[in-house]
């Protein structure tokens, strides 16, 4: 099949230069739709989508500040290092989804990473259901979350901790952003990247360094994918770049084992409703041939939901179609998002 590849690029304005070529392939077995171009306008404005992009208000380091005039200093642990954890969270109306959850994540990784957040669970609760009521009242919608915390700023540059100078950064990004990936399903390749093992970089750390993904979803975009399935150090699949990875064999709902994955709040979900229906639950090691003979395959996480995988490798995966079991999934969280999340109107 012949590859159609949009080829956009970013100049920055104030320079005069090209800054970066964005390669994106919008047309490869009907499953491509994650992101279509972005860019920077002549007048400044943020395009993606074709749409400009809401000016979202964000929380940084105790202010809130307009997306558009939102900035941290240069010496920040998270922009020197990637020194620092990260939560995606969702909110759906005035509900934020799972907000104990991610928060806890969040608490636990910073934990390992000896950073001091300053602040209990419940202040950060508190101070993301206030900024959610901020963009619902300023008329913003689907509101997707990034919560992250780095080791604070820098006296001068070095890696070592002892040159940090101030608590924690704390800053929350709000973006209008609905579930990302086609709901009809996506495409997948596997990278020779591997997915890192706890004895290099334990995945159950939700770090801001995402290298090692962001190299594996270059890999997918090269091969005109949505995503790239890494495996682990033995040669079993671990997720994908950014998602969780099961699938349905048999009338039973199989997931890798959690040794070199993030432990995904959907993905417990998954569990959960599985076990709900009354469905058998097998956590194993799974290779990818036995995804490309799978029933159905779907990833999940908050950012995208529940998408059905069509194609791995170029191979189709059961009927190439959403199946049964994965829309069963799929609608059973959708009621969940509605009912389960802390209002944000309760103090
Ligand atoms: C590598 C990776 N796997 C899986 C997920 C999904 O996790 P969750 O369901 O908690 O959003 C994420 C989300 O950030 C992720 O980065």
């Amino acid at each position: 099949m012949k590859k159609q590849i949009d080829i956009g690029f970013i100049f920055d304005y104030n320079m005069g230069i090209l800054v970066t070529p964005i390669y994106h392939n919008t047309k490869r077995w009907g499953g491509k739709t994650m992101y279509k171009l972005s860019q920077l306008t002549q007048d400044g404005s943020i395009m993606l989508n074709g749409e400009k992009i809401a000016d979202t208000i964000l929380y940084v380091n105790g202010d809130y500040v307009r997306k558009s005039e939102a900035v941290i200093s240069v010496y920040d642990s998270g922009f020197q290092h990637g020194d620092g954890v990260y939560e995606g969270i969702r909110a759906y109306g005035r509900r934020v989804y799972r907000l104990d959850e991610h928060v806890k994540r969040l608490y636990e990784s910073c934990y390992t990473l000896g950073i001091e957040i300053g602040k209990t669970q419940d202040e950060m609760k508190k101070i993301v259901k206030d900024l959610v009521k901020k963009n619902i009242e300023a008329g913003f919608t689907d509101i997707h979350m990034r919560l992250q915390v780095t080791r604070g700023f820098k006296a001068q540059t070095g890696m070592h901790p002892t040159l940090n100078i101030t608590p924690s950064s704390i800053v929350i990004c709000v973006d209008q952003k609905p579930p990302i990936f086609n709901k009809e399903g996506i495409t997948l390749i596997t990278t020779w990247l591997k997915r890192y093992s706890p004895s290099y970089m334990d995945p159950k750390i939700h770090c801001c360094n995402q290298l090692n993904q962001i190299m594996a979803a270059c890999e997918a975009i090269r091969q005109g994918a949505d995503e790239a399935i890494m495996l682990d150090q033995n040669g079993y699949v671990a997720e994908t770049n950014s998602t969780n990875l099961q699938m349905v064999k048999d009338g039973a709902l199989v997931l890798p084992t959690l040794d070199s994955q993030l432990p995904g709040i959907t993905r417990k979900t998954m569990i959960q409703i599985a076990r709900a229906l009354g469905m058998e639950v097998q956590e194993r090691n799974i290779s990818v041939a036995e995804y490309y003979n799978a029933d159905e395959v779907f990833i999940c996480g908050t950012v995208g939901e529940i998408v059905p995988v069509r194609m791995i490798d170029g191979k189709k995966i059961g009927a190439c179609t959403p199946g049964p079991v994965t829309a069963r999934f799929a609608e059973e969280y959708r009621k969940m998002t509605q009912t389960l999340g802390v209002s944000i109107d309760d103090e």
